[in-house]
């Protein structure tokens, strides 16, 4: 009998029992709310610089990715070592009383990387990238909430990341991150979004006792 996929995020294995519940606070506030009447404009970008900001991407990050994020990682998002783009929207409740709630996020940093994943490079550029270093932005994370996919906030926050590589004059020669082999909606929305698939890391995931591959996935500015 085939098994219903019962997944709320496709980063999880294909048969994961694991990922079947809501557990950050914002899904039962949108229980009581007309999404419909949330539009665009709505919805604020800013950087995670709370603890209650880190306290909401700790449960969504639990709904959206097998991985376990150590506390250091945490920190790094408060304190600024690793930088983030999370998306916002208020909510006003009947008393008057208003909160606010990330219902997107992603987690990025700037490194040293390996030239190679330039593509068109010349036989010289090449042969001089395994001496070179440049530095480049990884994605480290990015996740919608599922009342909110489909309606462009990763787009945004992407083309957030281009505009700076584009910006910084050359300083920065990337974007770059890793995807699992069967997260296919992940691997379409960088597709669309003009990234490339580099290369493919044999087993570099292990999630709930199997192993998977890992897709490494580049956007260069012309
Ligand atoms: C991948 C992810 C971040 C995309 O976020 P998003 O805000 O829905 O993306 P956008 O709206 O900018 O782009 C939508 C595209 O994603 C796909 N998509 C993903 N989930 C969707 C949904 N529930 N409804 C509609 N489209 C969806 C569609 O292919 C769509 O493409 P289209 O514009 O051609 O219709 C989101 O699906 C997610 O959080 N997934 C779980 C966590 C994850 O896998 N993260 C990536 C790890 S590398």
């Amino acid at each position: 009998m085939q098994q219903i996929d019962q997944r709320l995020s496709q980063a999880f294995p294909p048969n994961s029992q694991k990922n079947t519940r809501y557990i950050a606070q914002i899904h039962s506030v949108l229980e009581n709310v007309k999404i419909d009447d949330i539009g665009f404009k709505d919805i604020k970008f800013r950087k995670a610089q709370t603890k209650r900001d880190i306290e909401q991407l700790k449960l969504l990050q639990q709904e959206w990715f097998p991985i376990i994020y150590a506390e250091q990682f945490y920190t790094s998002v408060l304190n600024g070592h690793v930088s983030s783009l999370i998306a916002e929207i208020e909510i006003k409740y009947p008393t008057g009383r208003k909160e606010k709630y990330i219902i997107g996020a992603m987690v990025y940093q700037q490194r040293q990387c390996k030239f190679k994943y330039q593509q068109n490079l010349t036989w010289k550029q090449w042969f001089c990238s395994f001496f070179q270093t440049q530095n480049a932005l990884y994605i480290m994370t990015i996740g919608v909430i599922n009342e909110f996919r489909g309606r462009g906030i990763a787009e945004y926050m992407v083309e957030q990341l281009k505009k700076i590589v584009v910006q910084s004059n050359k300083t920065l020669a990337y974007i770059y991150l890793d995807v699992v082999a069967y997260n296919e909606i992940a691997s379409r929305f960088y597709q669309k979004h003009g990234f490339n698939r580099m290369r493919i890391k044999k087993n570099h995931y292990q999630l709930e006792n199997q192993s998977f591959d890992g897709h490494v996935y580049v956007w260069q500015p012309n």
